[in-house]
C-alpha cells in the first residue's frame, strides 16, 4: 500500500467535459460504517463504501482487532462486530498507510480497550501531529508512547475502564472530537467533547444511527457539547454511502474552469458540515444546480449540475472553513482562473494535512503561473479572469491526494501540460478519478 512505485501524470488542456458522473462513497463516512460495524453485536452491510487505500487500512485494522470483514462480489461489504469491549489484541502494527483519519479514529478505539496496539504509516502520515489526540486520551488512562514531537511511530496501550473525561476541543478537529467520543463508548459514565466551532458530525449521526445514548446540546454562542453514554451496546445497521463532496469537489471545480462544460455529479453528500465549497464557489459566480435534494441513510443528498461559468475573486469567510477544510487546495485553483482577488484566512489546519497544504499549493501555483502570496494562515490568488494558466511544470504532490487531484485539474486549463511527479497517492481516497476524467471528455 506504500511502497508502490512513484508514477508520474501529465494533465494537458482538455475539451469540455460533458456528462453524467457518480462519484465514490464519502471517506469520512466510510471509515466510521467499518468501525461501528465491527463494534455492533452482529452483522452489518454496507453499500457504497469507499475502497480506497484509506478505508482499505480501516478495514485491515478491524480485521487484525477480531471483526470479519467481506466485500461481496455485488460490492456490498458485510462486517461482523465484536461488540464494544471486545476488539482483541492486534498480532502485529496496524499499517495505517497514509490515512491519518484511520489513525487518530482507531487510537480512539483501542485506549478504552484492555489492548495494546502499534500504528505505523507513510512518510506524510508519520510527520503528522498526534499530541492532538494522545493528550486527552491519556487523559482517559491511555499510555502512549510515541516517537519525538508525538508522531508515528506509536504505541497506544488502552486502559478499560477508562476514564470518562470533559474534553474541550483546542482546535477544529473532527477527528480529535471522534477519538474522544470513540473512546467514551468503551467507558464507563458520561464522556463529553466541547466543540466551539462546528466541524463534520458523521460520529454523532451515525453512533445515534447504531444505538448508542448520544445527545447534543448548542449554548447561545453555537458551541456545542456532544455527550456519550459509554459502555453501550451497538445494533448492527445496513448502511448506504453516500457519494463523497471532497472528491466531488474537483470535478465542481473542473466543470467551472473548462470553458464549455455542462457536468451532473451524482448523489453527493451536502451535510452542512461538509457543503461549504458548494457555497463559496456559488458566491464566486459558479452556476451549480442542486437537483433532487433527498436524504439517504440520515444524510442529505443532491444530484449537482454544474456548468462552464465566469468566476470572480471574493474574500472567503474563515466561518465556512471547517465545512470545507479538504476542499481548499481545489478552491485555490478556482481562484488561480478567476477575474480579481481571492483571499482565504483562518487556514492554519491546513499545514497539518496530508501535506503543508498552504506552502505546497502556493509552490505549485507559482510554478505553473498563477500570482500567489503565501501568509501565514491562507493564500491571497490574483486570478487569470478566466484566460488559461500558462503551466510547464512538474508538480510535487507530496503524497498527498488532494494535491495531485488539484493540480490535474490545473492542468486541464493550461497552455502547457501539468505534469504530477506521482498519480499513486490518488487512490487513497478515489480511486476512478482519471477514469472518470476520461469520460466527462469523450
Ligand atoms: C476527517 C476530518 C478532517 C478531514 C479529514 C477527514 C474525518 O480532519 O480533513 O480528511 O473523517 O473526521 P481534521 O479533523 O483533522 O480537521
Amino acid at each position: 500500500m506504500t511502497d508502490q512505485t512513484a508514477t508520474p501524470r501529465a494533465f494537458c488542456v482538455s475539451v469540455p467535459l460533458k456528462g453524467r458522473i457518480a462519484i465514490p462513497g464519502d471517506k469520512s463516512i466510510s471509515h466510521r460504517s467499518l468501525m461501528l460495524s465491527a463494534l455492533a453485536v452482529g452483522e452489518s452491510r454496507v453499500t457504497g463504501l469507499l475502497e480506497g487505500h484509506d478505508v482499505l487500512a480501516t478495514a485491515a485494522a478491524m480485521r487484525a482487532m477480531g471483526a470479519t470483514i467481506e466485500r461481496r462480489n455485488d460490492g456490498e461489504w458485510v462486517i461482523g462486530g465484536v461488540g464494544v469491549g471486545g476488539l482483541l489484541q492486534p498480532r502485529e502494527a496496524l499499517d495505517m498507510g497514509n490515512s491519518g483519519t484511520s489513525t487518530r479514529l482507531l487510537m480512539g478505539l483501542v485506549a478504552s480497550h484492555p489492548i495494546t496496539a502499534t500504528f505505523t504509516g507513510d512518510a506524510s502520515l508519520s510527520g503528522r501531529p498526534m499530541g492532538r489526540v494522545i493528550d486527552p486520551l491519556s487523559q482517559m488512562g491511555a499510555d502512549i508512547s510515541a516517537s519525538p514531537g508525538g508522531r508515528l511511530p506509536l504505541m497506544v496501550r488502552g486502559l478499560a475502564p477508562a476514564i470518562p473525561l470533559s474534553y474541550r476541543l483546542p482546535m477544529a478537529s473532527a477527528q480529535v472530537k471522534s477519538a474522544v467520543l470513540l473512546a467514551g463508548l468503551n467507558t464507563p459514565g458520561i464522556t463529553e467533547v466541547i466543540e466551539p466551532v462546528p466541524t463534520r458530525d458523521h460520529s454523532e449521526r451515525m453512533l445515534r444511527g447504531f444505538g448508542a445514548e448520544l445527545t447534543v446540546e448548542t449554548d447561545g454562542d453555537g458551541t456545542r457539547h456532544i455527550r456519550i453514554r459509554g459502555e453501550a451496546e451497538l445494533k448492527p445497521q445496513s448502511i448506504i454511502v453516500p457519494g463523497d463532496p471532497s472528491s466531488a469537489a474537483f470535478f465542481l471545480v473542473a466543470a467551472l474552469v473548462v470553458p464549455g462544460s455542462d457536468v451532473t455529479i451524482a448523489n453527493v453528500g451536502l451535510n452542512p458540515t461538509r457543503a461549504g465549497l458548494v457555497d463559496v464557489l456559488k458566491q464566486m459566480g459558479g452556476d451549480i444546480e442542486l437537483l433532487d435534494a433527498r436524504e439517504v441513510g440520515g444524510e442529505p443528498i443532491a444530484d449537482l449540475r454544474v456548468r462552464h461559468s465566469a468566476l470572480k475573486g471574493i474574500d472567503v469567510d474563515p466561518a465556512v472553513a471547517p465545512s470545507m477544510i479538504d476542499e481548499f487546495p481545489v478552491l485555490f485553483v478556482a481562484a488561480a482562473l478567476a477575474e480579481g482577488r481571492t483571499v482565504t484566512t483562518g487556514l492554519d489546519e491546513l499545514r497539518v494535512k496530508e501535506s503543508d497544504r498552504i506552502a505546497v499549493m502556493a509552490a505549485g501555483l507559482k510554478a505553473i503561473g498563477a500570482r500567489v502570496e503565501e501568509r501565514e494562515d491562507g493564500l491571497v490568488i490574483d486570478g487569470t479572469g478566466g484566460d488559461p494558466l500558462p503551466g510547464g511544470a512538474t508538480i510535487a504532490g507530496h503524497l498527498d491526494h488532494r494535491i495531485c487531484m488539484s493540480f490535474a485539474v490545473a492542468g486541464l486549463v493550461s497552455k502547457a501540460p501539468v505534469t504530477i511527479d506521482d498519480i499513486v497517492p490518488v487512490a487513497t481516497s478515489f480511486p476512478n478519478f482519471e477514469a472518470l476524467l476520461a469520460g466527462l471528455q469523450r
